[in-house]
């Protein structure tokens, strides 16, 4: 907190104080970057003081992060992040390249990478003495502050479309949000709980409009530099200076996981504590493809589609935070794919298959979008490469089903076992 000196506007680089706005400019609505004193955290931590022995959690970079230590021992809030980084070979020698890793954010306590950004707003309200926070949600970023709000014994309010998978509803109302599924899309949720924040005066956490959003989705990028480096032995542990994958895949729906991403890289950038930042890719559904469109138009303005996706978590019309999106990947010497629903379904049987990671939709896009890269020569063969999965398949069971089938029903015989058996 004490390294927090503000916000710059992303589109008119005004600057701001602390305190002096809640979400986005006042001037055009655009999305703010927090700035940090570099040279306060330069003087005091390391890249090698950071790694020995912390919290196994994004709490272990809290000197980079614009809040203070927020409490909550012993809670999930103290769990989220420091998701495990595999390298699974079969599924590398299935697309086609040396060095694929695959860091699976699935694993946080709510099974999505959303618990990152939802504890620090979690924390953010907590500092600034807000009481309710609302976020609209199509299911994940609710089920994430429904479950940190649950942890820090805070109400929560959740506007999800009806349409939201039913496993996700569940979580949401297990974790007591208050949830109201709303007769529409995600982007009219959207609307409809800044309406309400303002009008009930509910701290507002949504995805690309909340600063704190970003801030916590950051920390996998602090933890894909940390944990590559230890992989792959490239310095020493504690080294001052970490190494990181040439490329890093992950989807897109809002746009603000990888503008996070960036951001977090960026800061490391800054402190000094990588020399490079990898390529990052994102990978969106052609159903849903509103910044992929920009990226390859050459253009930063974000024209609204009409969402048609399987992905749930990835399908918006309006990604609100477009245009810091589509510069990670401009700004980085990526790109944007776009991938099909059946592109996915078989990323997520392959996921399942060759790494044993299940995936739900909008987290196997991303591995898609490996495949197709490889497809396109976008990525060279001894590159090592990093996809991360965003969300738990069993987040949608449904889709699921969809990837891998029905199971057959037999009689309890040791015949219609063989029968069966026999035929495929
Ligand atoms: C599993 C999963 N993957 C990817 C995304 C996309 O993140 P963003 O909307 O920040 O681009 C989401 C967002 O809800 C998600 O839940
Ligand atoms: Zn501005």
């Amino acid at each position: 907190m004490g390294t927090f000196v503000g916000y710059r506007c992303s589109l008119c680089s005004a600057e701001y104080g602390p305190r002096e706005v809640p979400y986005t400019c006042p001037r055009d609505g655009g999305n703010l970057d927090v700035v940090l004193d570099y040279a306060t955290i330069r003087r005091t931590f390391s890249a090698g003081s950071i790694s020995p022995a912390r919290e196994p959690s994004i709490w272990r970079y809290l000197p980079l992060l614009p809040v203070e230590d927020p409490g909550h021992e012993g809670t999930v809030l103290r769990a989220v992040g420091w998701t495990p980084l595999l390298k699974p070979p079969r599924l590398a020698h299935l697309a086609g390249i040396d060095h694929l890793w695959l860091k699976d954010d699935g694993r946080n306590p709510t099974a999505s990478f959303k618990d990152r950004a939802s504890a620090v707003a979690v924390a953010r309200a907590q500092e600034i003495g807000a009481d309710v926070i609302v976020t609209a949600s199509t299911g994940n970023a609710g089920a994430a502050l429904a479950g940190m709000a649950a942890a820090a014994g805070r109400p929560a309010v959740i506007l999800a479309p009806k349409t939201a998978p039913p496993a996700k509803v569940a979580q949401l109302l297990v974790f007591g949000a208050k949830v109201l599924l709303v007769d529409g899309t995600y982007d009219q949720a959207f609307d409809l709980s800044l309406e309400a924040a303002r009008v009930f005066g509910w701290y507002c956490r949504n995805t690309g409009y909340n600063p704190f959003t970003a801030e916590g989705k950051k920390t996998a990028a602090f933890e894909i530099a940390e944990q590559f480096t230890s992989a792959t032995q490239a310095r020493d542990a504690g080294a001052a200076v970490w190494a990181v994958p040439e490329a890093v895949f992950v989807s897109v729906g809002d746009g603000n996981i990888i503008s996070g991403l960036h951001k977090g890289f960026k800061d490391l950038l800054m402190l000094g504590w990588i020399e490079r930042i990898p390529r990052l890719y994102g990978v969106q559904s052609t159903g849903s493809a509103a910044i992929y469109n920009a990226f390859v138009a050459g253009v930063e303005t974000i024209t609204p589609v009409r969402a048609t996706t399987m992905a749930d978590s990835i399908s918006v019309d309006l990604p609100r935070d477009g245009v810091r999106a589509v510069r990670a990947a401009r700004e980085t010497g990526g790109a944007y794919l776009a991938v099909s629903d059946e592109d996915i379904l078989a990323a997520m049987r392959d996921l399942a298959r060759a790494a044993a990671v299940f995936a739900e939709p909008a987290g196997a896009a991303a591995y898609a979008g490996v495949v197709a890269a490889v497809g396109e020569r976008m990525i060279g063969q001894g590159e090592h490469v990093l996809v991360l999965n965003t969300g738990n398949g069993l987040k949608d069971v449904r889709a699921a089903m969809q990837a891998a089938g029905e199971a057959r029903v037999i009689e309890p015989t040791l015949k219609a076992l063989k029968k069966s058996m026999q035929s495929s």
